[in-house]
């Protein structure tokens, strides 16, 4: 007899694991992508996902790529098992192709995974990454990379992440040595050393300890690695945190692994420990109230739309993150913002290389609607009552541009790209207050790009983008006095006509806020 639905749905919530890397550039989260998906058996060898970055590395080259395989797979989902547990790796595109998606992206993740290279500590992209993440309160943990590399002690990282990101930190386990000194680390849980061996470093030997006073790690790491080892861990004991789950899940404190991806060096003690400790898909908010993962009907929400770059197909795809519920293929949902019930007959799953038929999905997985124009950013889906999602925020953009239409006549479709490339996500957009200009907003710069391409290749309209020197976008509310944002800023609205205050600096923006009290300053919009 098959198992009833609701133990069905709870079993395949309760194994899901569904997460993003967040990470800077060049710290190393497609090698760890790679090694994860390696043991998860997802990949065979090891490079696929690296050619696969390597092949959208220039802008020009992504667009020829997109347009020669149809339908965009720069950014998807990679899913496998692993010891009884089912994972979900969002990819979250950093580089150039870093934009609004990549923060949208995160929105549909259950906790993170930071990604930082020990020489270079907290960088620009992480800061970012993180302060989305935080904002949710899920749980971070961090993957401290390149051991093999000299890089700065551990207490100075995780001082680091205290003063730059407000998070203590527990580590998990302890690096004997670094960069070529480097010879393992010592589990802190589990009480055991991973040991390097062999000249290189190819094969790891697991032991288990009493403590990390045994004489068994001096033996092996030498004295003066062993005395460092012991000084540095009674600190640790002493004026550590200690691990607080709790607290961890509610994202207040982060556990570290140090490891080095490229060796393979602590990755499947990460791993193991990591699903251990994050949390399965957690209740979701909507307007009704909270949506359980383990209710029996099925409700999900759109959180990004890729777009073909081909102009011979038009056809979309929309990421949805299954909220709860079983998805069947061919299943009747409905559509709640459009009232309408549609048919999700041939959703797509998303893997490294290759892209499945889904039959049935549970909460936490993410599934590939194709779209023939019907679903915005945000939109809910669900079977029975009317489920809305709360919205998604509008991340406040960072480069801004004015644009002008090189052909006036070609106003009207001007204006249905922006419409339809604004719903995409593709940019935002603001008008000035008075001569009602308009003023495109984006995180990255590949987004005007392939505005600018898209505006030509589906609309037929040639457009001329003029960047402004602005840099921050505040949504403002209570007192709005348009004579205050003269210097180095400038008063517009967005789409839904809120106000919005763009300035050039960091400075002009804190004298702003200072000077007033009487007007609220927001990152996102309200
Ligand atoms: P990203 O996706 O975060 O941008 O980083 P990616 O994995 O591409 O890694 C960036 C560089 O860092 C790569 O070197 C990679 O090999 C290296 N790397 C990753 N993990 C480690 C590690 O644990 N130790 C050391 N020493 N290096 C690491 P590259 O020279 O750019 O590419 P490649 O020619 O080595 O592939």
């Amino acid at each position: 007899m098959s198992k009833p639905l609701t133990e069905e749905i709870k079993q395949e919530v309760e194994r899901r694991r569904t997460f993003a890397i967040i990470s800077h550039p060049d710290a190393g989260k497609t090698t760890l992508t790679e090694k994860l998906l390696l043991f998860g058996g997802a990949i065979r060898e090891a490079g696929s996902v690296k050619a696969r970055k390597a092949s959208r590395h220039a802008t020009s080259d992504w667009m020829e790529i997109e347009k020669q395989r149809g339908i965009s797979v720069t950014s998807s989902v990679m899913q496998f098992d692993y010891s009884g547990h089912r994972v979900n790796i969002l990819d979250t595109p950093g580089h150039q192709d870093f934009s609004e998606d990549t923060y949208r992206t995160l929105t549909a993740a259950d906790s993170a995974v930071m990604l930082i290279d020990v020489a270079k500590g907290v960088e620009a992209q992480t800061i970012k990454l993180f302060q989305v993440c935080s904002k949710r309160g899920i749980p971070i943990f961090t993957f401290i990379n390149k051991l093999d590399r000299e890089g700065q002690s551990p207490f100075e990282l995780m001082e680091e992440l205290e003063r730059v990101l407000g998070i203590r930190s527990v580590p998990m386990n302890w690096p004997i040595g670094m960069g070529r000194e480097l010879c393992g680390v010592y589990d802190r849980m589990n009480n055991q050393v991973e040991l390097f061996q062999g000249k290189d470093h190819s094969k790891i030997e697991v032991r288990k300890v009493d403590s990390y006073t045994d004489p068994i790690i001096r033996e092996m790491a030498g004295d003066f690695l062993h005395d460092q080892l012991c000084q540095e861990l009674e600190l640790l004991d002493v004026a550590g945190d200690p691990f607080d789950l709790e607290k961890v899940s509610r994202g207040e404190l982060t556990p570290i692994f140090f490891g080095s991806a490229v060796n393979n060096f602590g990755v499947q003690t990460f791993l193991e420990n990591f699903l251990k400790l994050a949390p399965p898909p957690a209740p979701r908010k909507s307007t009704s109230g909270e949506v359980e993962p383990t209710n029996e009907k099925f409700s999900g929400y759109i959180f990004k739309i890729q777009a073909n770059m081909n102009p011979a197909h038009r056809d979309r795809i929309a990421f949805l993150r299954i909220c709860s519920g079983r998805f069947d293929r061919g299943m009747s949902v409905k559509h709640v913002r459009a009232g309408k019930d549609i048919k999700l007959s041939q959703p797509q799953q998303f893997l490294a290389q290759d892209r499945d038929i889904v039959e049935s999905a549970y909460p936490g997985d993410i599934i590939g609607l194709f779209d023939p124009g019907i679903f915005r950013i945000g939109d809910s889906l669900s079977q029975g009552s009317e489920i809305t999602f709360d919205e998604l925020p509008t991340f406040s953009p960072e480069l801004f541009a004015k644009v002008t239409v090189k052909n006036a006549l070609k106003h009207k479709q001007y204006q249905k790209g922006i419409d339809q490339l604004t719903e995409e996500g593709t940019i935002q957009v603001f008008q000035t207050t008075g001569f009602e200009e308009t003023i495109l907003g984006v995180v990255g710069q590949l987004q005007f790009e392939v505005f600018e391409y898209r505006m030509k290749g589906e609309y037929g309209v040639d457009i001329q983008l003029h960047r402004m020197q602005f840099q921050f976008a505040r949504w403002i509310t209570g007192e709005v006095d348009p004579s205050k944002y003269r210097i180095n800023s400038q008063l517009v609205k967005d789409k839904h006509g809120n106000f919005v205050v763009l300035f050039e600096n960091e400075y002009a923006m804190r004298t702003a806020m200072d000077k007033n009290p009487n007007t609220t300053f927001l990152e996102t919009a309200p």
